[in-house]
């Protein structure tokens, strides 16, 4: 999970820098809703829940759009080209060689589309679950005060929310990220990165990297700084 990145082997190994930050803004929602047991106002979480659940749905948004669904697209390219050589060779060498061969693509195929499923469910999981404690939160800020009992409820709501992030990165990191440096060029994962980074629809472009860089060391912000000045 947090690696020791000291630098940027490519453009998309950022994701590590990125999902660092959004680890640490996770662990301190989760220790303020932690400390709101002992009594306090819900406005202050709600405030640094809110900046957290933020960050997630752009990067998802970011992710299904211009990671995902194009790995998918080369991923389906690929497979096309290779079941048409296989017909091509299926008539010339032993059907016992292509049975193989087919068996081989196939194989490939499910694996790939079940990382792509996985990444996709597993957005749409946190979404859910980000909708979820924002309802809560917004129900009790409703009331004057938030009873012991909902406090524990938003507090453990929280906890499963940040554990779903940490496999989500975990899987993300395992399966899809290899895939990333295996097949985009260096122009597309620059874009990738960039797009990660800046939000071009926001009137403060910046939200992100300013964010993202306030939760890493000196030496982080400057892998961040150095990769920025290539967009
Ligand atoms: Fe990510
Ligand atoms: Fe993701």
């Amino acid at each position: 999970m947090v690696r020791e990145i000291t630098r940027l082997e490519s453009p998309i190994d950022v994701q590590y820098l990125m999902h660092e930050a959004y680890i640490a803004i996770s662990l301190r929602v989760e220790a303020m809703a932690a400390d709101l047991q002992a009594g306090g106002g819900v406005q202050p979480l709600r405030d640094a829940f809110s900046l957290w659940g933020k960050h997630l749905l752009h990067h998802a948004k970011i992710e299904d759009a211009h990671m995902t669904g194009p790995l998918a697209e080369i991923a389906a390219r690929d497979n096309e080209a290779e079941h048409a050589a296989l017909a091509v060779r299926a008539g010339t060498v032993s059907a016992l060689y292509a049975d193989s061969a087919r068996g081989h693509a196939l194989g490939r195929t499910v694996s790939l589309e079940a990382r792509f499923a996985l990444e996709q469910l597993e957005h749409a999981e946190l979404d859910r679950r980000l909708l979820d404690i924002d309802e809560q939160l917004q129900r009790e800020l409703g009331e004057r005060s938030l009873g012991v009992r909902r406090r524990r409820h938003v507090y453990s709501s929280l906890v499963a929310l940040r554990v779903a992030e940490f496999d989500h990165f975990e899987n993300e990191e395992t399966f899809v990220i290899p895939l990333v440096r295996e097949r985009f060029d260096e122009d597309a994962e620059l874009d990738l990165a960039r797009r990660c980074l800046i939000d071009d629809t926001a009137s403060d472009p910046r939200w992100i990297i300013d964010s993202v860089a306030d939760e890493l060391s000196p030496a982080k912000q400057g892998l961040l700084r150095d990769l920025e000045a290539r967009f």
